[in-house]
């Protein structure tokens, strides 16, 4: 199993915002989560992707540790293989995050040059591999400013998977979007996991649900069913 959570929570001060949630997730599979606004969807990705800590539960990837339960509280991964855990898992942000100030091509080796595990050539190569696969050849020298919604996305969809990950989290990947380039998306998304990426996917949009959704959890009430 490439994601397993159990029993996972989390409280913002003496606010719970979910408890006791468990599920998992194979490689190649696409989960999608729906829930009403303030339910805890972008917070429980948040805590898959460690910007935030959840209380209790455990997340494990790829049969290691990223939070286990310890005594009711929650232990992190050790710090060498929390960089290692991490980047199994990417996230894609609703609003793309890009860097304004930098280029597409920077964009994509900011996070890979930091780590400085493989050479800059094979970073680089691996960038334009992704650009070209997801119809973006040639605008490695753009700048964010200088692309459509669509385009933004899919360079936010192509920094997540500079390093490798198994799995990829997307909030909300249609709301900025035409019916158009959501198809586009939707093909992108599909082709991922058809490399065994598993996909997990928060969005509000039934009809995104209905055309790519294998599994759907929804949020409700501080915890999850699997409907
Ligand atoms: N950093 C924070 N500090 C305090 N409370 C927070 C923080 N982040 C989120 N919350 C609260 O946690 C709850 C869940 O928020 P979250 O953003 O996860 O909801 P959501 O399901 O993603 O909603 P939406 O569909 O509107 O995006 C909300 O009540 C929110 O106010
Ligand atoms: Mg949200």
């Amino acid at each position: 199993m490439t994601l397993i959570v159990e029993n996972l929570s989390k409280s913002f001060g003496a606010t719970s915002v979910f408890s006791n949630v468990s599920f998992s997730i194979e490689k190649g599979e696409i989960v999608c989560i729906k829930g009403k606004s303030g339910e805890g969807k972008t917070t429980l990705l948040r805590c898959l992707t460690t910007l935030e800590t959840p209380d209790g539960g455990s997340i494990k990837i790829n049969d290691r540790y990223l939070y286990k339960e310890d005594n009711g509280g929650i232990q992190t991964a050790s710090k060498d293989n929390l960089q290692e855990i991490r980047q199994e898992i990417g996230l894609v942000f609703q609003s793309f995050n890009l860097f304004p100030h930098m280029n597409v091509l920077e964009n994509l080796m900011l996070a890979p040059n930091f780590l400085n595990k493989r050479s800059k050539e094979d970073i680089e190569k691996r960038a334009e591999e992704l650009l070209k696969q997801l119809g973006m050849e040639g605008k490695g020298d753009s700048y964010p400013y200088q692309l459509s919604g669509g385009q933004k996305q899919r360079v936010a969809i192509a920094r997540a998977c500079m390093l490798y990950p198994s799995i990829l989290c997307f909030d909300e990947p249609t709301s900025a979007l035409d019916e158009d380039t959501r198809g586009q998306i939707s093909e992108i998304i599909r082709s991922l996991a058809g490399q065994d990426i598993a996909i997990i996917i928060v969005t509000h949009d039934n009809a995104f649900v209905d055309e790519i959704a294998e599994r759907v959890i929804t949020m409700s009430g501080g915890t999850i069913y699997e409907s």
